[in-house]
């Protein structure tokens, strides 16, 4: 089935991008998208704050809370580790150098506990809660009138070695920050490609009582 859009290109910004407004949680996840052009104005370091304290409550497994966060907001620092992070193969994602503040989120494979529990279910459980305290980082820079967008393709080797990260700890992830430049949106070829206002459809993807058992009653089927 083709994939349906979930219409966020049709909200109405400016209604969200207001301060005073308290956002629900549904409108503030159909908010989020991922920006890649962003404004020149620099970002309040308590709104920063404010986002690695969301990241800082987001659950982990065994409470292991493997993540720390670098946070470049300093030009000259930014733009060498996003020169660096984006050169040679990792080019698509030059859009990085424009982004007034870069994260580099680091992660520790886990604490004793949460290591055997990954080994015995063949699961890393210390990536899925660095993706949790990420989505918690976006979606209250979301709330706080910021862009964001994860960062997955960049040298990783580069960055440890300019920030003299130890060799047990790892960076799967950049994410980027800003005010965004709403004009750019349409115009993002990576988000065309990406076909990113996309998403399957919901009987795809959730089953009731079985696989493959869509909640859709039959014709036949009295309610
Ligand atoms: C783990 C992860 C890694 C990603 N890496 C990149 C990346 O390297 N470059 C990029 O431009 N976007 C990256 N993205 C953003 C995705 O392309 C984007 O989330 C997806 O196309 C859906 O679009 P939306 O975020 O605008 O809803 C990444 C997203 C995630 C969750």
């Amino acid at each position: 089935m083709k994939a349906e859009n979930r219409g966020n290109s049709k909200l109405d910004l400016g209604k969200y991008y207001n301060y005073n407004k308290r956002m629900k949680f549904g409108e503030l996840v159909k908010l989020r998208y991922s920006c890649r052009k962003y404004k020149e104005k620099p970002v309040e370091r308590e709104k920063i704050a404010k986002c690695i304290e969301a990241a800082r409550r987001a659950p982990s497994a065994c409470n292991a809370q493997p993540w720390k966060f670098i946070v470049l907001d300093e030009e000259s620092t930014r733009c060498r580790a996003a020169s660096a992070a984006s050169s040679g193969k990792y080019r698509f994602s030059r859009f990085i150098k424009g982004a007034p503040v870069l994260i580099l989120v680091l992660a520790r494979k886990s604490t004793f506990l949460a290591a055997a529990g990954s080994f015995v279910r063949n699961t890393e459980f210390y990536l899925i809660d660095i993706g949790i305290a990420c989505e918690h980082v976006v979606l209250q820079a979301s709330e706080l009138n910021l862009g964001s967008c994860y960062v997955g393709w960049f040298n990783e080797k580069k960055l440890k070695k300019m920030f003299g990260i130890p060799s047990k700890i790892s960076i799967p992830l950049l994410l980027t920050i800003g005010y965004p430049d709403e004009k750019f949106r349409e115009k993002d070829v990576v988000r065309k490609r990406a076909s990113s206002d996309r998403r399957n459809p919901v009987d795809e993807i959730l089953f009731y009582n079985g696989f493959g058992e869509s909640g859709k009653k039959k014709d036949n089927e009295s309610d």
